[in-house]
């Protein structure tokens, strides 16, 4: 059973113009945005816009084999990637997503909030790509 949303990922071709977006049009403190970080393993840089009840996850892709890259290919202005909702253990996660014949990409892997995620394939989920993340340890 999976918790609370924890956020919406979005594909972008430039986080710093995408963090413009936030601020000058829908008044977002720059405070409550995050600095830009990489993650290498996964081609992507990231930052994450904070909002009252939930986060917008900025993601730009990081070299040329990216698996952003294709879907901004498609997408040019960017749009809606993923939606992560947080899991009290994600192994347990994983194996009950597989028991019911769900499609895991990939193994468990430290995500942009220090704690393991998987990938829950679209075709599974009405065309959406789903983020399960194990819930982290400090409070919101
Ligand atoms: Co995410």
């Amino acid at each position: 059973m999976i918790g609370r949303l924890n956020h919406v990922g979005v594909a972008v071709p430039s986080i710093e113009a995408a963090k413009r977006t936030y601020v000058e049009l829908y008044g977002v403190r720059e405070e409550d945005i995050t600095r830009t970080g990489e993650m290498p393993a996964q081609g992507v840089r990231y930052a994450f816009v904070n909002v009252a009840n939930s986060q917008i996850e900025l993601i730009e892709p990081l070299g040329e084999s990216s698996p952003i890259a294709k879907f901004l290919e498609k997408n040019p202005q960017g749009g809606q990637h993923h939606v992560c909702f947080e899991v009290k253990d994600i192994y347990e996660a994983r194996d009950s997503m597989i028991a019911k014949g769900a499609t895991v990409l990939g193994e468990p892997r430290i995500g942009a909030h220090g704690t393991l995620i998987i990938f829950v394939h679209p075709k599974n989920s009405n065309g959406v790509l789903i983020e399960l993340m194990e819930t982290p340890k400090e409070a919101h």
